[in-house]
């Protein structure tokens, strides 16, 4: 940084001079790989979670991975509490000045405890989508007037919870839906407040067609069916138009259709909403998307309208708070080089890309390709298999090492130990680094959707989640599980009857005969 610099950033005051410095002092030193990194590799200069030590060891957070790999083993997640706080304090920043606002982390993102209770000490709100994420959050504490329940398909019994555990709104989807929340409120006899999601049918791709919603023109019906109900409260209206949306327009769009409605709504039905809910859907800093979001700029555009007519903006932020918060660590079990079968010193042990190229015979694949198989499957994290959306890599140990021979086209396969070619993470990846077997690598960006959407697939266990905090201190925030774990709620059905048992039994009686049969015949 230079002196300049330094004293324009000194200057810097008030709040979101406070929040500036605050994210400088955490965000951890800015590190360009791209030099020791092959053309894939690339960083977008933006202020990264990680950095590379003298040693060109990589640090968390101010952690050294290969410490937190001795003590937590891989797959491992890591997060840095400071960069999820730094984020939320993004948000916090340019609402503050407009008041009359709701932050609600979707909590789908990562539903880590740990990671709840840390939003809910900031003072932050909370979007579920299921029972299964109220309940995590009424367990930390959560304040349930801070709560807003989204989601298609809500059961009798996730409405149940709800309205039982007085949150403050529920999003809802449908008519019958409508109808459901008042029975079950009716029954419970309370007054539920709701807000009614509309699909504003905006510019982006594969909106007007999904399930979510009810379309913009049959609103006003389903509002004054709310208004006429003594267990319903109508609070405000949502939407929420999908995830890792990169451009303002839509949003834009999507807040004057749903100020129209409002406008309609009390002009013509004499109902005064209170909020207008934009849901989430900001873009986050993955590697790969270049074109980020400004985050206060955006608030501050589309609150505007909003706080001016007296109206109060609820947003429900996921990626955005968590993605660049955290890394998943993952070790090289082999490097398979296609090539270099058999064992022993006579091929190389471990595709270090040293020696000299192999020439295609009939026996070896056209185009030089080689697997590095890491310790992490899309059960741990999906978003490559699922999306195809790759996510950066790089090594822990950066040292560079000068490799004669490296042929420029040799391509990488970054892939996980599953049985299924959509198992990959990184697709013809070119390397400078030579890596090893035992050495590890980080996949960058997955503090959202990843843990949240791993699972047991092939019987693994899920990874272990690590928080870093400031110390530089680690701690535990989920075990790795158990093979026990993994099959405790299973039991074995030994009361039934098996028909296949009887059949066999009758089939070896049958083979008894008519060897008997035989016998006979030949005597
Ligand atoms: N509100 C509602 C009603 C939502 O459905 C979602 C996400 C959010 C808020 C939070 O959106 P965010 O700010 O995180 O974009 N698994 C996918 C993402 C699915 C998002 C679904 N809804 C992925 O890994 O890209």
């Amino acid at each position: 940084m230079s002196e300049n610099e330094d004293k324009s950033k000194e200057k810097e005051t008030g709040f979101i001079g406070s929040i500036r410095r605050l994210s400088r002092r955490f965000s951890g030193t800015l590190l360009n790989v791209d030099s020791k990194a092959g053309p894939h590799m690339v960083h977008s200069g933006r202020k990264t979670i990680y950095s590379y030590d003298d040693e060109e060891q990589l640090r968390i957070g101010g952690v050294s991975a290969e410490e937190l790999i001795e003590k937590y083993g891989t797959p491992l997640y890591v997060y840095d509490v400071n960069r999820l706080t730094d984020n939320y304090n993004v948000y916090l920043g340019s609402l503050k000045s407009i008041k009359n606002f709701m932050l609600c982390y979707a909590v789908k993102a990562n539903p880590n405890l740990a990671l709840i209770d840390i939003f809910a000490r900031l003072g932050c709100g909370f979007d579920v989508v299921s029972g299964g994420e109220l309940s995590r959050c009424l367990s930390v504490g959560v304040d349930p007037s801070k709560i807003v329940y989204s989601g298609c398909g809500k059961s009798i019994e996730e409405i149940d919870y709800a309205v039982r555990s007085e949150i403050h709104c529920i999003n809802v989807e449908s008519w019958l839906e409508l109808e459901r929340i008042e029975d079950r409120a009716r029954t419970h006899n309370k007054t539920q407040n709701v807000s009614i999601r509309i699909n504003p049918d905006v510019n982006l791709e594969g909106s007007s067609h999904h399930k979510f919603g009810v379309p913009i023109h049959e609103a006003p019906e389903i509002f004054n069916r709310a208004k006429a109900s003594a267990h319903l409260k109508v609070k405000g209206i949502s939407c929420h138009l999908g995830s890792g949306i990169h451009q303002l327009e839509p949003f834009i769009e999507a807040r004057d259709k749903l100020l129209s409605l409002a406008d309609e709504l009390r002009q013509e039905n004499r109902i005064w909403i209170e909020h207008i809910n934009l849901g989430g859907g900001f873009a986050a800093q993955i590697a790969t998307n270049l074109n980020v979001p400004d985050i206060p700029g955006w608030v501050e555009k589309l609150a505007k309208p909003i706080t001016d007519r007296g109206l109060k903006l609820v947003l429900e932020p996921g990626r955005s708070l968590m993605a660049d918060a955290g890394l998943l660590l993952t070790k090289i079990e082999y490097v398979k080089r296609f090539g270099s079968c058999g064992s022993g010193t006579s091929s190389p042990r471990s595709g270090s890309l040293a020696g000299p190229p192999t020439t295609p015979t009939s026996k070896t694949p056209i185009a030089p390709k080689a697997f590095v198989i890491v310790d992490t499957g899309f059960n741990d994290f999906a978003r490559t298999a699922l999306y195809g959306q790759q996510h950066k890599l790089i090594p822990t140990n950066a040292k560079v090492d000068n490799l004669p021979g490296l042929p420029m086209d040799y391509k990488y396969d970054i892939v996980g130990p599953i049985c299924e070619s959509t198992d990959i993470f990184f697709k013809d990846l070119i390397l400078s680094q030579k890596l090893e077997p035992n050495s590890a690598l980080a996949i960058c960006d997955v503090g959202a959707y990843g843990m949240s959407m791993s699972s047991n697939y092939n019987s693994r266990n899920r990874p272990a989640e690590v928080l870093i905090s400031d110390g530089p201190t680690h701690t535990l925030i989920r075990e790795r599980e158990s093979y026990e774990e993994q099959y405790a709620k299973e039991r074995i059905a030994t009361d039934i009857n098996l028909r296949a048992l009887e059949m066999l039994e009758e089939f070896a009686s049958r083979e008894d005969l008519a060897q008997n049969d035989e016998q006979n015949g030949s005597q």
